[in-house]
């Protein structure tokens, strides 16, 4: 045959799978329904009604008010970094957008250029996509960093600064900012205290990913200390934001790579490329999603309705982590459930092996995930009684 194909056998182009339940990642209320955010709602209204508006092309780094806005939610009012001209942004398509832009740069031009072998380090266990955004971006090296610790279900701080102390200078590491997924375990500020200390030591390269900020703790400045604590040591970094779980504006792909750069020349000569490389990739950003963040962002009121909107989100998390662990408690349930209410964000690994998993989807049509990880929005006050039992029937009656 000699007309042109797409491929020429099923050894040329296998099929595979890339099935990922979204929901696993969304806030639920406590009916188990998706949340429209208030805030978000009266914006959408004031969008509509402003009849300056147009659907003309946004320019390539994005819509000039997000990509500033005034309240710079992720480094802080007062940076110093902002201060100096040296942090700059581009608009990106989710949170997945920004680290895809910030490992297309990193890779084309990081330490020099060309670095499909500069090994990219994420966090064990990790997003899975982690590991595919950044060898679709051409590192060839990307390998996992120590984190988690099953034996004590929290964090393997040892483990994490062996492997900061063993890899090659220059390495780049992948680190959630706050609200670690999936294990919902995050360092205390005295461990990203070491963290960051051996990173400037050895020479190694922060990409900090940001998808959960004010989810782990209610408040967005606090959720946000360790990504300004490496900008106040003097790190250049990159940092992706995303804005779909916070704003509940899922769909609406709407992200921010913050670019922290060592003087405003370089940061002028970065966002140029960063310019190039958006062109070939999606030409210009959506402008819905930016224009309801921007909104709310650059007024006061608005601001505030949006804080205590996440409030409410972390709240309910909080509420049923700790009914959970007391549930639990209380049923007398083998082993330790400090670890529900020491996580924090949306999700919890709970302990539960293999077999327990099997065991609460079989028996109990309770679905999780192999690791053991859930959403804790999936636990609603009407729920919960029910899933706090299956979980005993489940340590207790298998191994
Ligand atoms: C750790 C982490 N990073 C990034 C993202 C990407 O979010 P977005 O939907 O904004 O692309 C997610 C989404 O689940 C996430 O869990
Ligand atoms: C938008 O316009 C409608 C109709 O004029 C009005 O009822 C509504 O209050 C306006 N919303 C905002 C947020 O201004
Ligand atoms: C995007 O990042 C830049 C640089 O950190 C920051 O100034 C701006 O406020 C951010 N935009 C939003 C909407 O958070
Ligand atoms: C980059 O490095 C890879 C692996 O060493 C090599 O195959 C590729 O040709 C290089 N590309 C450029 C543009 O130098």
């Amino acid at each position: 045959d000699e007309s042109a194909r797409l491929s020429q056998s099923p050894d040329d182009l296998p099929s595979v799978s890339v099935s990922v339940q979204f929901s696993d990642f969304a806030y639920r209320t406590d009916e188990g329904k998706p949340w429209v955010l208030p805030v978000v709602k009266k914006v959408e209204s004031i969008i509509v009604n402003d009849t300056t508006l147009n659907h003309e092309y946004l320019p390539i780094l994005g819509l000039p008010e997000f990509r500033s806005s005034a309240s710079k939610i992720a480094l802080g009012d007062d940076s110093p970094a902002i201060q100096e001209n040296r942090v700059g942004a581009v608009q990106c398509l989710g949170g997945t957008g920004a680290l895809k832009m910030g490992a297309e740069f990193l890779r084309r031009f990081y330490n020099g250029n060309n670095n499909t072998k500069t090994p990219v380090f994420v966090s064990a266990p990790t997003w899975e996509n982690h590991n595919a955004v950044f060898s679709n971006a051409g590192f060839e090296d990307v390998r996992p960093y120590k984190y988690w610790d099953a034996q004590n279900r929290g964090l393997d701080l040892a483990g994490f600064l062996g492997d900061l102390e063993s890899c090659p200078e220059h390495s780049i590491f992948v680190l959630h900012a706050c609200a670690h997924n999936p294990t919902g375990t995050d360092p205390t500020q005295e461990q990203w205290k070491q963290i960051a200390e051996v990173m400037m030591r050895r020479k190694l390269f922060v990409f900090f990913d940001s998808a959960y900020q004010g989810f782990a703790s209610g408040s967005l400045d606090k959720d946000a200390w360790a990504v300004r604590y490496f900008v106040s040591m003097g790190f250049e970094m990159l940092c992706a934001q995303s804005f779909s779980k916070n704003f509940g504006l899922y769909n609406e792909r709407v992200g921010n790579l913050t670019i922290v750069a060592r003087d405003a020349d370089n940061l002028k000569r970065v966002l140029s490329q960063m310019e190039k490389i958006v062109r070939t990739t999606w030409s210009n950003p959506p402008s819905q999603g930016a224009r309801v963040v921007a909104v709310t962002l650059n007024s006061p009121e608005l601001f505030a309705e949006w804080k205590d909107n996440v409030k409410t989100m972390a709240d309910r998390v909080l509420l049923m982590r700790a009914q959970l662990k007391a549930k639990l408690q209380a049923l007398g349930t083998p082993g330790t459930w400090e670890h529900i209410t020491d996580q924090i964000g949306m999700f919890s690994f709970t302990g539960l092996n293999p077999n327990q998993v099997e065991y609460m989807i079989k028996e109990k049509h309770i679905y999780l995930m192999a690791s053991g990880r859930i959403n804790m929005c999936g636990l609603t006050t009407k729920n919960i009684d029910y899933v706090a039992e299956s979980i005993h029937e489940a340590v207790t009656s298998v191994q």
